[in-house]
């Protein structure tokens, strides 16, 4: 087992027992009872990178102020809050200020290009806020005026066009639910366990409802050619992030979606159209997507042959590994969340699979020796995060969780050490191992490797 001493890079700051509303403040100190305002209770659920202090600091609950327990009326109660004109554009609660994506600042040498990570550990149900979604970027974020947006076909096709935004939205559109997820998840765990936080080794993950208009449906009016069979997918970025698709994929189920979650995409995420490819790695879903050149063979760009292709240990290297494997991971209890209470604990976690639905998902707390079913809530969808939870009673004896999934194909989730057999340790990409977490005696939760 091996940890960083990484510094946690938390937003956390510390709770103010008082009002939080400027107006509500300002009532507030006008009556002079403004006491407790200087109050701070501790925060939990902070960032927990190596084991000083980080789990110590999480596992505190926050101090209750004695003035707002019943039957006291705490201050909330006895003034106005803000009215519906303070914020047209919501935020959530400061007492959820702790909950945000965070970086390694020493993973990359700019932040440009690099990545951060959703904070899966914070987050309830299946669907991630939009302002939370990982970001990974190979040229920065790119803000395109939308008026000045075109997108362009290209190549083996009957008509070439160019396409504005309006002329995008005009045709018939479908919503649906799709993970997103970097093939380089878990890419730092291939050689030993390395960073305690699920976010850091399993957030580069999120699931979203995107609106957008099938590919096919754009294919059909520029009309591909018979010897047409490969796609160019470029994007707008500094970066002119390009990958090539097979025209199978554009067909079949590959979307350019122009919003999540109900609005526009983010400036991070495309903003205004990028590629979705349902269960392929997050790569390919080519972002601010301004050309698609058909052709009759591959491209073999820089980032399907130098990055995103996987070395085995023969020093040869797989390359156009698109799908995402079906991998699951618990969120809770997990490094950033101990456990806090002896007695009846909840498991919560997330599986998904590239290649269809979530059939099973199964939880060990031996290490994988013995495995129980867990719970499937609905809505189970295909290449779509899926919500697992199960029980378990701690008795302050130390636990090792795992988590295993079997998606509709019959695959089931390898191991570590069933990983490394066919692919060495060479690779960054495509770990989709089971994950340990130690519960040690004192509830504390570690990122460890067995065997
Ligand atoms: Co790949």
């Amino acid at each position: 087992m091996k940890t960083t001493s990484q510094a946690p890079t938390s937003g956390a700051g510390s709770r103010a027992s008082g009002p939080p509303s400027s107006r509500a403040r300002r009532q507030f100190l006008r009556t002079g009872a403004g006491v407790a305002a200087g109050a701070a209770a501790t925060v939990a659920g902070g960032a927990v990178l190596g084991h000083a202090g980080g789990a110590a600091a999480a596992g505190s609950a926050p101090a209750a102020d004695p003035a707002h327990m019943p039957p006291n009326v705490p201050w909330w109660t006895q003034y106005l809050g803000d009215g519906v004109a303070a914020a047209p554009y919501g935020s959530p609660s400061p007492y959820e200020a702790h909950v945000v994506r965070r970086h390694v600042s020493w993973l990359t040498a700019t932040t440009e290009s690099s990545v951060n990570f959703t904070p899966i550990q914070d987050l309830h149900g299946f669907v991630t806020p939009n302002g939370l979604c990982f970001e990974r970027h190979h040229g920065g974020v790119t803000e395109v005026n939308p008026a000045d947006y075109r997108l362009m076909i290209n190549g083996l096709v009957d008509t070439p066009m160019i396409f504005t935004l309006e002329d995008i939205l005009r045709f018939p559109n479908e919503s649906r639910f799709y993970f997103l997820e970097c093939a380089a998840n878990s890419g730092m765990e291939w050689r030993g366990a390395q960073l305690n936080g699920v976010q850091y080794t399993h957030g580069m993950i999120h699931c979203v409802q995107y609106t957008g208009v099938p590919l096919r449906v754009i294919l059909d009016q520029v009309g591909v050619k018979p010897n047409g069979k490969w796609l160019m997918a470029e994007g707008a970025d500094s970066a002119g992030m390009h990958r090539t698709i097979p025209l199978e994929k554009a067909l079949d189920d590959a979307m350019l979606a122009f919003a999540m979650n109900g609005e526009m995409l983010r400036p991070a995420n495309g903003y205004p159209l990028r590629l979705v490819l349902p269960g392929w790695e997050g790569n390919m879903w080519v972002k601010w997507i301004r050309r698609i050149e058909v052709g009759d063979q591959p491209w073999f760009t820089r980032e399907e042959t130098s990055k995103y292709t996987d070395l085995l240990a023969d020093g040869k290297a797989r390359y156009f590994t698109w799908e995402m494997d079906a991998k699951s991971v618990i969120t809770g209890p997990c490094p950033e969340k101990p456990v806090l209470h002896k007695g009846v604990n909840q498991i919560k976690g997330l599986a998904w699979s590239g290649r269809g639905k979530v059939k099973e998902v199964h939880v060990s707390l031996d290490g994988g020796r013995n495995w129980m079913q867990a719970r499937l809530p609905d809505p189970v969808l295909p290449k779509c995060l899926t919500c697992f939870n199960a029980e378990f009673e701690w008795n302050g004896e130390e636990v090792l969780l795992q988590s295993r999934v079997v998606d509709d194909t019959g695959y089931v989730q390898p191991t570590m050490r069933a990983l490394q057999t066919v692919r060495g340790v060479n690779s960054i990409y495509h770990n989709n191992a089971i994950q340990t977490w130690l519960v040690n005696k004192s509830g504390e939760v570690e990122n460890v490797r067995l065997g």
